[in-house]
């Protein structure tokens, strides 16, 4: 057999949030039957891989991103049996299955750390990081990532004996430093490589190194504490570890891996997706958190323009053009819906502004991700109480902006925004009942509050929906006369006289032409065949508010 390297380049992702996604057994949640029922459609969306966010044993506090066993599926989802099924039939429709990987901290409800804090002497203790308080506080002031309290919790039936956690307390970090604990978990990844899956999407990995002094930090907040991040994100160390995960799992498997690498700068892409790198790709911050200052501190809003976006994508693309290959994407199930966070103008929030968003990601160089329900268009729902949130982040964040002297209409404001519930909307497959996610039983979170035809059957039956248009767009992506052009072709900035017109060139014949605006504009667009277009016409010396094209021109038209 040979062995393709870097063979994922061609891939298109299509990230499934199971819990939201389909509910067969109409409990409520969406489970991994669902997933295989609707297989055929998500092939004839045309994507080749899905990312599956985590399925593991858990107690849902983070909504599986607090793992309780690696090596086993929860029940709301279904069983291990059912998950190689889903990895057999997609893989007879050409799908290949990413899992998401969690490595950073564990549940508190998975076996090693219940033994780390019942004994003492458990073989466990030092898979996780305690250490002792200081004058009846936690042993430092570091705030915990979720935006809200320390990132120390007391041990339970302890006096003075810390345990740490970047997220919630329910997630106590592993002890990285630990190399029993490491090779264990490369050994999992292993167990999982074995069974036919392409690789991983790999959760936090950037926080697996903490600063070793465990020094206190100047305060940022009036609680006293600073950012976590600021001691334990892409630290000065880190490039071992990472650099013996792949050594030991990734690379003699050939696998795909997509770090969520927060935290690392343009200047240290080589190591990260270099030709040596730890990943194949990683997702890049830098301008999906365009319009908050700090990703985990929703109520610092920013009041961006369409040219820092262009600057932020052009930056971004360059510099990952440098050394190796991106990770594209508008959303995903910690991100706010793009139509509400890109398209400022509510009278564009539509079809058309969805289209312009689209076509402005999906053709920069690197892998598309599209998450579910962004290729139907689906939209935030605006809740009115703190109580009616389910993700725990939107509470931290929520009461952390009270402490910070904001009105509870303005928290609520900013977490309605930016809440990950809003890409958790189960997922609206129909008109009927609970928008065709189950048969009737409540659904864990309230359906999204969308008009009639945003749904995958009303879509599919709409020559002119979002749905289509992302079909197209695979299609050209995947087997057009620009299709290589489109995956292997550079990425160029191309200037306009328009600060409203995000605009590039993929390769030596396609063009790409965005106005993210409401404002029409004056322009010249090239001459050539045009591809793809959100307006039904074109003139080549104006663009219509929010339009999109892709033009096909000879050589350097
Ligand atoms: C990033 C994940 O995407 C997010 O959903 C989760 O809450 C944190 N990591 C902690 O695992």
């Amino acid at each position: 057999m040979t062995i393709v390297k870097n063979w994922w380049k061609q891939e298109i992702f299509y990230q499934i949030y199971p819990a939201s996604f389909k509910d067969s057994n109409n409990d409520g949640i969406g489970d991994i039957q669902g997933i295989i029922q609707e297989l055929p459609k998500i092939k004839a969306l045309g994507i080749t891989t899905i990312w599956l966010s985590p399925v593991y044993k858990s107690p849902m506090v983070d909504n599986g991103y607090d793992i309780s066993d690696y090596e086993a599926i929860n029940p709301q989802f279904g069983t291990m049996a059912d998950l190689d099924e889903l990895i057999k039939k997609s893989k007879k429709l050409d799908i290949k299955i990413i899992m998401d990987l969690v490595l950073n901290h564990t549940s508190d409800q998975h076996a090693w750390f219940k033994d780390a804090i019942s004994n003492p002497n458990s073989p466990y203790r030092n898979f996780y990081i305690f250490k002792e308080g200081k004058n009846n506080l936690p042993p430092n002031n570091w705030r915990s990532n979720f935006g809200k309290g320390s990132s120390w919790t007391l041990v339970p039936g302890e006096t003075n004996l810390y345990y740490h956690h970047v997220f919630s307390k329910q997630q106590p970090d592993l002890n990285w430093e630990n190399k029993e604990l490491r090779f264990t978990l490369y050994d999992m990844i292993n167990w999982w490589l074995k069974k036919g899956i392409a690789g991983f999407r790999i959760d936090a990995i950037t926080f697996i190194k903490k600063d070793q002094d465990f020094a206190s930090i100047t305060p940022d907040g009036s609680d006293g504490l600073g950012k976590v991040k600021r001691k334990s994100e892409n630290r000065p160390g880190i490039d071992k570890f990472l650099n013996e995960l792949n050594e030991h799992t990734f690379k003699p498997a050939n696998a795909v891996t997509v770090g969520e690498a927060s935290g690392v700068t343009y200047d240290q892409l080589n190591k990260f997706i270099g030709k040596d790198g730890y990943f194949s790709m990683i997702f890049d911050f830098h301008y999906a958190d365009i319009d908050v200052q700090s990703g985990s501190e929703w109520y610092h809003q920013t009041n961006w323009t369409v040219k820092e976006l262009n600057e932020a994508i052009t930056k971004s693309q360059l510099s990952i053009q440098k050394y190796g290959w991106g990770a594209n994407f508008l959303e995903n199930h910690d991100q706010p819906r793009s139509i509400n966070k890109y398209i400022k103008d509510p009278a564009y929030q539509n079809k058309i502004g969805a289209k312009a968003l689209a076509t402005l990601f999906f053709f920069l160089r690197g892998c598309p991700f599209i998450f579910q329900g962004q290729e139907l268009g689906v939209q935030n729902i605006k809740r009115t109480a703190i109580e009616q949130f389910n993700d725990i982040s939107s509470k931290d964040n929520y009461y952390r902006a009270l402490d910070e002297g904001y009105t509870k209409t303005d928290a609520l404001k900013y977490v309605n925004d930016r809440s990950r519930d809003n890409g958790r909307i189960p997922y609206p497959w129909n008109n009927e009942i609970n928008d065709g996610f189950n048969q009737g039983h409540k659904p864990w979170l309230a359906l999204g509050k969308h008009d009639s035809h945003t749904n995958w059957n009303d879509e599919n039956n709409d020559a002119d929906s979002i749905l289509n248009f992302y079909r197209k767009m695979i299609k050209i992506r995947t087997t057009s006369n620009i299709s290589s052009d489109l995956i292997n072709g550079d990425f160029e900035p191309i200037p306009t006289s328009q600060s409203t017109v995000i605009a590039y060139k993929r390769g030596q014949n396609a063009v790409v032409y965005v106005n993210l605006s409401s404002a029409p504009v004056k322009l010249d667009l090239p001459k050539g065949n045009i591809i793809l277009n959100n307006y039904s016409e074109i003139n080549l010396q104006r663009m219509e508010p929010y339009q999109s094209v892709l033009i096909e021109v000879k050589n350097n038209g």
